[in-house]
């Protein structure tokens, strides 16, 4: 028997109160994620940066207003997702997240997940991307290609952080998002 997915709100304040690993004390706040509770489609980041751990919001800053225009190329307003992060804490200096932190905040994405239970989960650059599929392939081989895990399509795509000074990636970002549009409207 599976058990029934945990609610949402239950989820945030198991992470309000985590204190699993030193990410925490030099948070501001956890940064839960947010949206559509049952959205069709959830995105998943890296880790809040200055401004999220500021606000308790993910993608706020330049790579937030970046993703709002993704979205955009796949006619979704961002209320109508849930974005969420691998690591609910910001790591100091926006540094890499750790292997042993992921693992300890991974049960909170899992629930949020089977909670939301989405159609497609797309996830933003390689951190998500390993996570989610398991795989150790580098999202410059994987952007753009659908995947399934378990129940899950996963579509994924260079991180908008990323793609921003990068002409390349952003070229091939908003493809991808174009194509989030046609896999939605199928
Ligand atoms: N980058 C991420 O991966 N997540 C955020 O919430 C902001 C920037």
């Amino acid at each position: 028997m599976h058990k029934e997915p945990v609610p949402l709100g239950e989820i945030e304040q198991q992470v309000r109160a985590c204190h699993a690993c030193p990410l925490a004390d030099g948070r501001t706040q956890t940064v839960f994620g947010d949206g559509d509770p049952h959205a069709r489609v959830m995105i998943i980041g890296e880790a809040p940066g200055k401004n999220e751990d500021l606000q308790g919001k993910p993608f706020v800053g330049a790579a937030g207003k970046y993703l709002n225009e993704l979205l955009a190329l796949a006619n979704l307003e961002r209320e109508q997702v849930f974005i969420a992060n691998v690591l609910k804490c910001r790591p100091p200096s926006n540094r890499d997240p750790k292997p042993d932190e992921i693992q300890l905040c991974a049960p909170f994405l899992r629930e949020q997940t089977r909670s939301i239970d989405p159609e497609v989960i797309v996830t933003l650059g390689n951190f998500a991307t390993k996570f989610i599929l398991k795989t150790d392939v580098g999202i410059t081989h994987l952007h753009g290609q659908l995947q399934q895990a378990g129940k899950f399509k996963v579509l994924p795509v260079y991180h908008p952080a990323a793609a921003l000074y990068d002409p390349k990636k952003r070229s091939a970002l908003e493809q991808d998002f174009t194509l989030l549009g046609q896999i939605l409207g199928d």
